[in-house]
């Protein structure tokens, strides 16, 4: 695959992962993403599943993407998740495809920011929901994570909120929300129905 990390971090911390990374509170996130019953979720950058997982009783099925194997791998094995080996700026799935995305933990992560929301939106149906969860950079615990996956190699590269939501200036049907709230924020952009 084209552009993989020079370092596979996530695939060495794989079976850890969920372990050392632990979900705060996924009513956060449900209440953001406005999750009711059923609908198709893309867990983009979504790693080990660790996030949607908890959210298989709400969806009629739930796909995460992720460019690391070794991490798919650990979604596989919890059963009830489809998993798809891909990078976010280029998604083998039709437009229009996904009730809700959701990109938690992972933007920083991405080769390439814009296209990547590019990407998640195409695959947005209109009417749909995305959102964003990353960590606030403006916070010194945060900067000093972002030091840390610097010299780890990582090709981390942290956005504010203002940052995030400029990225989806070119789409005018984007209905924009931010939210702050210890030490992440979260950027939800609604796929408002054209006219
Ligand atoms: C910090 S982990 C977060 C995983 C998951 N979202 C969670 O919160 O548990 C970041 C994930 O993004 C994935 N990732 C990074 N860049 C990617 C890209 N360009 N395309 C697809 N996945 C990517 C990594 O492989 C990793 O699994």
């Amino acid at each position: 695959m084209q552009n993989m990390p020079l370092i596979d971090h996530f695939g060495l911390i794989a079976p850890y992962y969920d372990r050392v990374i632990r979900l705060q509170s996924k009513e956060k996130l449900i209440a953001l993403a406005g999750v009711s019953n059923g609908g198709r979720l893309l867990d983009a950058g979504g790693g080990t599943g660790r996030v949607s997982q908890t959210l298989r009783e709400l969806m009629d099925a739930i796909v995460i993407m992720d460019e690391s194997m070794g991490m798919l791998r650990q979604a596989k094995n919890k059963g009830g998740l489809e998993t798809v080996c891909s990078k976010t700026e280029l998604l083998p799935f039709e437009s229009q495809t996904f009730d809700y995305v959701i990109l938690v933990d992972a933007l920083h992560h991405v080769t390439n920011q814009q296209q990547t929301i590019s990407e998640l939106w195409r695959v947005l149906k209109s009417g749909g929901r995305m959102v964003i969860e990353e960590p606030d950079i403006q916070k010194p615990s945060v900067k000093l994570i972002a030091l840390f996956e610097k010299l780890a190699l990582m090709r981390s590269h942290f956005l504010s909120s203002r940052e995030i939501v400029a990225l989806f200036d070119k789409y005018p049907s984007a209905r924009i929300h931010v939210e702050q709230e210890g030490f992440n924020i979260w950027v939800v952009a609604e796929k408002q129905p054209s006219i």
